[in-house]
Formats: C-alpha cells, sequence, structure tokens
C-alpha cells in the first residue's frame, strides 16, 4: 500500500494510472475509520474491479468547520486508520497537509472556492452557513488530484452527496458519483466519528434519531394513498424526541430526494432528515420514506 503526502507526487501516480491500470476509485474521508467507511472501501473495491485501484484520502479539511466547531479536537489515529487501509486491500492512501492544500489562507495566494448555490443554504446548510462550501472545494480538489473514474460517497450524510452529485453534473467533472449505504449499530445509530464524543447516557438515548426516522416511514406507509401532510407528522415526531431528556432537536426537514425542496405533503419515496444535539455532539440521519 502506497502512503502520499505531497500533492505533486499523488497528480503524478493518478495521471500514470490512467495511462497504465483499470479503473480508479476515489473514497474521501476525514479519518478515523469506522465500518461505515469501510463499507465505502468495499463498494470502491467491487467498482474498480481486481485490475484497477482504490485510493483513500485521508484529510480533516478545514475549511468544512465553522469557528466554533470541533476541527481541533475532531478524532484523529492514523496509524490505525493506515491499517485498517492495509487490511481491506487499498492501493493508496492520501494524505495532504493544510499548507499544501491551502498554501495562505489570508487569500494571497489561495482565493478560489466550489459554491453550489440550490442545495446547500437547505438543512445542514442552515445550521452551518460555511460548511458546504469547504466540502465541495476540498471534493473538488481530491476529484483534481486523484483523477478517479468514480468516488464512493455514504448515504448517512444525505444532503453532502446530493450537493457532490449536482456539483459534478453542473460542472461536468467527468467523475461517478456513487452513493453507498448507511452503516449502523446494533441499535441502529448511524456510525459516525462523532460518535465517540457522546457519554454512556447520551449514547444510550441517541437511537432516538433511528427510531424517530422509522416511525415517520411507518405513519406515511400505513396512511391512506400512503402520505400525509408534514404538520400531522411533525408534532407526534417533536414528541417523541421530547421523551429523551438529553436530546435537543435542531431540525426535522421533509424534502424531495433530488431536489432537496421542502414538502408540505410527503409519500412512499419522499426523505426526511433530521439534527440532534447531545450536549455539544450533533448528530445527523436520514431515511426514505
Ligand atoms: P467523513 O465524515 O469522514 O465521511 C467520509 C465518507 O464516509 C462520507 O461519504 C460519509 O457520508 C461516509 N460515511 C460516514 N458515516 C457513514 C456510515 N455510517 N455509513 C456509510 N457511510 C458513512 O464526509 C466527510 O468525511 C467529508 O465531508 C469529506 C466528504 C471527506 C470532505 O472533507
Amino acid at each position: 500500500m502506497k502512503q502520499i503526502r505531497h500533492l505533486k507526487t499523488m497528480q503524478r501516480w493518478a495521471l500514470d494510472s490512467k495511462r497504465t491500470s483499470g479503473k480508479v476509485a476515489l473514497v474521501p474521508t476525514m479519518g478515523c475509520l469506522h465500518e461505515g467507511h469501510v463499507s465505502l472501501i468495499k463498494r470502491a473495491r467491487k467498482s474498480a474491479g481486481t485490475a484497477g485501484k482504490v485510493i483513500v484520502s485521508i484529510y480533516v479539511n478545514p475549511t468544512q468547520f465553522g469557528a466554533n466547531e470541533d476541527f481541533s479536537s475532531y478524532p484523529r489515529d492514523l496509524t490505525r486508520d493506515l491499517n485498517i487501509c492495509d487490511r481491506e486491500g487499498v492501493d493508496v492512501v492520501f494524505m495532504p497537509s493544510d499548507t499544501s492544500m491551502y498554501p495562505d489562507t489570508t487569500e494571497k495566494e489561495y482565493s478560489t472556492y466550489v459554491i453550489e448555490s440550490s442545495l446547500s443554504p437547505k438543512m445542514e446548510g442552515k445550521s452551518r452557513p460555511a460548511h458546504f462550501k469547504g466540502v465541495t472545494t476540498v471534493v473538488c480538489k481530491l476529484f483534481m488530484l486523484t483523477l478517479p473514474d468514480m468516488a464512493v460517497f455514504g448515504a448517512k450524510d444525505y444532503q453532502q452527496a446530493a450537493i457532490i452529485r449536482r456539483m459534478t453534473s453542473n460542472l461536468n467533472i467527468p467523475v461517478k458519483v456513487i452513493i453507498a449505504p448507511t452503516i449502523r449499530e446494533k441499535d441502529g445509530l448511524a456510525m459516525s466519528s462523532r460518535n465517540a464524543y457522546l457519554n454512556k447516557e447520551e449514547r444510550s438515548q441517541s437511537p432516538i434519531l433511528i427510531q424517530t426516522l422509522t416511525e415517520a416511514k411507518g405513519i406515511v406507509r400505513s396512511s391512506p394513498d400512503q402520505s400525509i401532510q408534514t404538520t400531522k407528522i411533525q408534532s407526534i415526531l417533536k414528541a417523541r424526541i421530547r421523551t429523551k431528556k438529553l436530546a435537543k432537536l435542531d431540525y426535522i426537514a421533509f424534502f424531495d430526494p433530488v431536489t432537496l425542496q421542502p414538502l408540505d405533503k410527503v409519500c412512499k419515496g419522499s426523505h426526511m432528515a433530521l439534527a440532534v444535539y447531545f450536549g455539544k455532539t450533533r448528530l445527523i440521519d436520514n431515511i426514505r420514506l
């Protein structure tokens, strides 16, 4: 397994492998790998084939964190991550440095960003205003550095995946965006590097996210015509979340799965997402209703 830190080395490898190997599949991550990430790596291998190459990028991207967010405390464990990648048969782990990715944040040298302006301001974008500008910028840079044929993202971050798909299509980037299903703990909590922040009591209450989503799906599927006004289920779902003393709801959203347009009436196939705080830890999850 190759470990590449320098941008030029990465790009040279990518150009060479375009000439000599099969397909290249990229899995962008911020490290602290868990079973969710591993499922994306397996999916990347499946899509690239045995003759193809799998690249995992590990980069905690500063531009997608707000000023009061957890950039400096974000969990990092490179030794463990490298072992996991090696075990999974990854070909290249790309670990760029902040100074090479963003040479001068006073904007003398770094002043170019990618902004998706329609899907980004909704949901997560309301709570985290500059977040998706950082995500689209870094993903675009990672695409240019690794030149993959395809890239795999998790449905756990549904809005992020939809935005990346839109960006790739709008900018005519020749990368196939693959969205893989959410991997969960036994009790249904979506796996996330941030779950490590939860104390014992918060962790025991955290399955409320999937329970609320599943309840909403059940309500929709058992309604006449399998459709219902969102106002009708909002109050039921909010009451359910209030039963968990440590859970503080940030938002519940019902939306079209492609345009992310909010819906007044949901039906089978509509999408629901929610964000819930446990102390300072913010958890997100979503479901197809
Ligand atoms: P990170 O949170 O490390 O997630 C990397 C990828 O793993 C994302 O595509 C995310 O949706 C996926 N993922 C996380 N938890 C998952 C789970 N339980 N099941 C399936 N997939 C899961 O998302 C980011 O990093 C960053 O924003 C990034 C795209 C790397 C840009 O910096």
